[in-house]
């Protein structure tokens, strides 16, 4: 069995950086409307979270996609599952992402929803993990930069569960069988 390990972030600080990023997001986006694209569904929490802490008119849209590969490794070859429901062209886009590790599925969303011609597309994403992105991004709002370790909870997932924690943990793969 594998199990929640330890805690790399608390629930308190993980509000208290979304409360920084919202309120940086709030002032950068001042007399603009903005659309929250979500990154399902490991973004689905710090949506939620963001968007409540953000002082703005906000739309929200959702993308569903999935990257080929095992489950702890990515391919960067990109399977969208589910499109945006509205068009962007010509509107304020903030990409809502759980975590950046390759970098893979961030550079190919930034690339197709630039092709749909927004006005703007920034990225927000709680975690990145050091030193491992295999190209180059510009991460306009980033919560906490964490060792590359396979990381749980706060929407991320192993195996489909841990989602709902409120906290980001590593996986305790002592009694793994
Ligand atoms: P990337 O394309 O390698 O940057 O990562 C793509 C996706 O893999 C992320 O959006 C997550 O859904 C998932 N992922 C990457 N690292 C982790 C992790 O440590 N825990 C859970 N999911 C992860
Ligand atoms: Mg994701």
């Amino acid at each position: 069995m594998i199990g929640v390990g330890e805690v790399l972030i608390s629930e308190e600080r993980i509000q208290q950086r979304i409360q920084e990023m919202a309120d940086r997001i709030s002032e950068d986006y001042a007399g603009k409307d903005v659309v929250l694209v979500g990154v399902l569904k490991g973004a689905f929490m710090l949506m939620s979270d963001l968007a409540r802490k953000i002082d703005l008119p906000l739309e929200f849209d959702f993308m569903a996609v999935s990257s080929y590969g095992s489950a702890t490794m990515t391919s960067g070859v990109v399977r969208i599952l589910k499109d945006l429901d509205y068009e962007i062209t010509g509107r304020h886009v903030l990409l809502v992402e759980d975590i950046i590790d390759s970098g893979l599925t961030l550079n190919y969303l930034l690339k197709y929803l630039n092709g749909r011609k927004p006005a703007s597309l920034e990225v927000c994403a709680l975690l990145r993990k050091s030193g491992i992105q295999q190209v180059d991004l510009d991460v306009r709002y980033e919560g906490f930069e964490i060792p590359a370790q396979f990381v749980i909870g706060y929407g991320l997932d192993h195996d489909q569960l841990y989602r709902n924690l409120p906290y980001i943990a590593f996986l305790d793969e002592k009694h793994k069988s």
